[in-house]
């Protein structure tokens, strides 16, 4: 996801500093280049090899031994980070001084910004830091935190740096393009499950990654994103309107109440067909269970095809088998515009990993069949073909 992207981490000195080390981690997983500049105060809290070693990259710290590292740096990011960030430096970005390399790169760098503060809460709501905080905001900075919690001094209260997840995040945010701006996208994902007593239930296998990685790849290119979400295990994308559902009924009121407003409709939860035909307000005996008496639920896709208007509607058929045929006849019985296909057989592309092989199939029956990937790189192929279909 940022790939050929080159991120500037600049670490000042607070405790938060050993994080940013996960920071570097992480973004260079995700592809970028990092280059850290770390300030003398953060060198006392951890060292600049720490940096080396794990983004591969040499590391800034002193603007007298690379003389031009202040502009050189600065030309080529695309995100300058600052994790974290500690009131000294807020302020002094703020008033234009340049007194290290970070804030010598600061008065040069034109590019998108991201400032995540770690402090003293008693720092946090001096009146200079409130103040410069506003006056960055208002140049355009995005500050992401900070958190409240307990803090190194063992006080609370707010300026713990947020998590690191949710830096890498932002920054994973800031630098995609924003192609579904103002677009609204519905998603479902996870199983359904059907009660038959308060203790036992009939549901599909589905660990709902494929459909929550749809809803995250949307909410990074800007859409509105409501996802409608049977029972996971899966924490809820940030930013995401999720709504958490338990069965097929539930699910089917859920979508048609989100339908209206919705551009993209892209439905990767894996309905149970059947539902018992009573549910019982009490335990019921095994000695007394002879058998179950089931009824077929709604087809949601189908019946949201009937009604679709000008949404796109997308698909998908978990086939045990590359069972082109079945999908095919799926996207035409169900009035889809794409089906994704995929055959839960294959090594990497079963229930609770991270991975997919699919086949996208569209209205034409033009048939693509894609490798091995992520489930995020899935869900963005996805985006792409509902994309391409607009044009
Ligand atoms: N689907 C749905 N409501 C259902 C069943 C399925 O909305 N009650 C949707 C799924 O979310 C998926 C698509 O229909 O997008 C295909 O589901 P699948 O279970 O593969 O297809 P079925 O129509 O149930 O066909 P079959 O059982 O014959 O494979």
């Amino acid at each position: 996801m940022l790939k050929d992207r080159n991120i500037l981490l600049g670490v000042t000195g607070s405790i938060a500093a050993y994080k940013a080390v996960d920071i570097s981690r992480r973004l260079k997983d995700h592809g970028a280049a990092v280059s850290v500049v770390m300030t003398e105060a953060a060198a006392r809290f951890i060292t600049p090899y720490t940096f080396e070693a794990v983004t591969g990259n040499k590391v800034y710290t002193d603007l007298f031994k690379d003389p031009f590292s202040h502009i050189e740096l600065s030309k080529k990011a695309d995100l300058f980070i600052i994790a974290p960030a500690t009131a000294n430096t807020i302020n002094k970005l703020s008033c234009g001084l340049a007194d290290n390399l970070i804030t010598n790169l600061w008065l040069t760098y034109e590019g998108l910004s991201l400032i995540a503060p770690a402090m003293n809460f008693r720092m946090y709501r001096s009146p200079s830091v409130k103040k410069h905080i506003k006056e960055l905001k208002k140049n355009g900075v995005q500050f992401i935190g900070p958190d409240t919690g307990s803090l190194a001094c063992g006080e609370e209260g707010p300026g713990r740096m947020v998590d690191v997840p949710v830096i890498v995040e932002a920054a994973v945010m800031a630098l995609t393009e924003k192609d579904l701006h103002n677009k609204n996208v519905l998603v479902t994902a996870g199983p359904t499950v059907e009660a038959i007593d308060p203790v036992r239930f009939i549901s599909n296998r589905s660990s709902g990654k494929m459909g929550y990685a749809v809803a995250h790849a949307a909410k990074r290119r800007g859409a509105e994103v409501t996802l409608i979400s049977g029972p996971t295990s899966l924490p809820e994308p940030l930013g995401v309107n999720t709504v958490n559902v338990n069965d097929a009924d539930e699910m089917e009121k859920a979508v048609l109440k989100h339908l209206t407003k919705s551009h993209y409709v892209i439905m990767a939860a894996a309905v149970a067909d059947f539902s018992p035909l009573s549910k019982a307000k009490v335990k019921n005996r095994k000695a007394e269970i002879t058998s179950l008496e089931l009824k077929k639920n709604t087809d949601i896709i189908k019946k949201i095809g009937k009604k679709k208007g000008k949404r796109v509607l997308t698909g998908f058929a978990a086939e045990t088998g590359n069972n082109i045929d079945s999908a095919k006849s799926k996207l035409k019985d169900k009035n889809l515009d794409l089906i994704v296909l995929n055959d839960i057989t294959r090594e990497g592309a079963g229930f609770d990993v991270d991975t997919n092989i699919v086949t996208i199939i569209d209205k034409k029956s033009k048939i693509d069949e894609y490798p091995l990937m992520s489930k995020i790189d899935v869900a963005n192929v996805i985006l792409d073909r509902i994309l391409d279909l607009k044009k």
